[in-house]
């Protein structure tokens, strides 16, 4: 730790929402306890510093010119994100430049979350080596070339046509055209131009993924040989496998876990639609409905909380075996023994978090790549399956639930995540996969 390059810096810039913060703060961490200094550089809400008394050390670093949260309000996040790409280019460079003078020329690299494509223009500027980091999956990444390839109104009306909805697209084999991540962001047209920014390496020299090749061997050789990524590609997931400190944006209600321990083993369907989603009353209504004629006891979280829930819901919950909190901690709960299934929205975290465990799975997928993730639970690992359709009854919660928590076809699911749960571990452990890929990766960087 005394020599010159154990203490070489490396600037990490997350995406403000929790889902990119928590893996990009793992990443961090893990990154610290190799001997390299960090330097956070955040916008002005979501910030990664809420939870900087767990990471003694780290630098924080807030960009004038980033977007209030007000913007992503009014925006939503595909033009949210757009904008917040443009206005902090100019601010990122003068950080840079400010950094490289304190600190003796001795940045070692910026390693930037692949939706913050604006940091490689400093990096370019100052000749500073670049990585990417994408928190989401191999076959996400992969599937972004495709799309960035794309013509939105060719496209549009090909998808009409429910056979190529159907159809394998070339080399990302089993995913078809319908699972890719067009929907639910905006206009298909600003998906694919996201798509193209994302999908373009620039100037990067390396790409770190939050995945683990057991869960994904064909989408990291797609990546390999059809898409010729062309540099150095680092599985080091899951990250959050790796010894880390909570970076939760919001507070976790530990009440829960003391709920839990009064449940039977495996009894216990935990449900949580990640950091973005709110079901509206109808929805939570149904939801509610079929949780309780289903009659396994639930825990779900429910950000606005439960006083915002018309009174028939709170009184039927407390009524019966359930459960809320407005946040969870999550990996905890999932750990627990008495949870034996997890009703999730499919965010690339709530994934692996969940296969760690060897929880099996009920997707309600809504936007983003959540459908591609689902389809994987659902048709590859066979962990878990989808609940479709816009609109989801309290009669398809009840079956749902039952199916996964008490029929045999549900016995057998669980079976396989515990399989996969056994190889993950092997993975993050000295000689597996993912330790080797993050022994390399420091490597790499110490010769920056
Ligand atoms: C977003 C996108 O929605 C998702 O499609 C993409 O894969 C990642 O970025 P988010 O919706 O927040 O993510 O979901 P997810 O990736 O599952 O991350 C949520 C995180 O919040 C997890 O790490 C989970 O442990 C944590 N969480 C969630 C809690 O700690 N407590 C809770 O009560 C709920």
């Amino acid at each position: 730790m005394g020599n010159k390059e154990a203490k070489r810096r490396i600037v990490l810039v997350p995406v403000p929402a929790q889902g990119h913060v928590t893996p990009m703060m793992q990443l961090g961490k893990a990154l610290y306890s190799n001997g390299f200094s960090i330097t956070v550089v955040e916008g002005h809400f979501n910030q990664a510093s809420s939870s900087s008394q767990h990471f003694p050390g780290f630098q924080f670093v807030t960009i004038k010119e980033s977007l209030p949260e007000s913007e992503y309000e009014k925006l939503g996040p595909l033009e949210f994100g757009m904008k917040l790409n443009r206005t902090s280019e100019a601010s990122f460079k003068d950080f840079i430049a400010q950094l490289l003078l304190q600190q003796g020329n001795d940045i070692a690299c910026i390693i930037y979350d692949e939706f913050m494509y604006f940091s490689a223009a400093a990096a370019k500027e100052f000749n500073l080596p670049s990585v990417i980091f994408s928190t989401t999956s191999a076959t996400n990444y992969a599937s972004r070339r495709v799309l960035s390839e794309l013509n939105a109104d060719k496209f549009l009306v090909d998808m009409e046509d429910p056979e190529m909805q159907d159809q394998v697209v070339e080399s990302l084999y089993p995913l078809r055209y319908k699972d890719l991540a067009i929907s639910g962001m905006g206009p298909l047209e600003q998906v694919l131009e996201v798509c193209r920014k994302v999908a373009n390496k620039r100037s990067a020299s390396a790409v770190i993924i939050n995945t683990v090749s057991c869960l994904e061997s064909s989408s990291l050789s797609c990546l390999d040989t059809s898409v010729k990524i062309g540099i150095p590609m680092y599985s080091i997931g899951p990250l959050h496998m790796t010894p880390s400190p909570p970076s939760s944006l919001l507070e976790e209600d530990r009440s829960c876990i003391e709920w839990l321990n009064k449940q039977k083993p495996r009894s216990v369907i935990y449900i949580s639609l990640g950091s973005i989603y709110e079901m509206v009353t109808k929805e939570l209504l149904e939801m509610a409905w079929g949780l309780c004629d289903s009659n396994q006891p639930f825990l779900w979280v429910i950000r606005h909380g439960s006083e915002s829930l018309p009174e028939e819901v709170s009184t039927m919950v407390s009524e019966r075996e359930g459960y809320i909190v407005k946040w969870a901690p999550q990996i905890k709960v999932l750990g627990h023994p008495a949870v034996g299934g997890f009703w999730s929205h499919s965010g690339w975290n709530s994934i692996l978090e969940s296969i760690a465990e060897g929880v099996p799975m009920i997707c309600r997928p809504f936007h983003g790549e959540q459908k591609l993730n689902a389809m994987y639970i659902e048709s590859v690992w066979r962990i878990g399956f989808q609940v479709e359709g816009s609109k989801v009854d309290r009669g398809e919660v009840e079956r749902a639930v039952k199916r996964l928590m008490v029929d045999e076809e549900g016995a057998g699911m669980q079976e396989r995540a515990l399989v996969l749960k056994e190889k993950l571990k092997a993975s993050v452990k000295s000689g597996g996969t993912s330790y080797n890929a993050f022994d390399e990766l420091v490597k790499y960087l110490k010769t920056k």
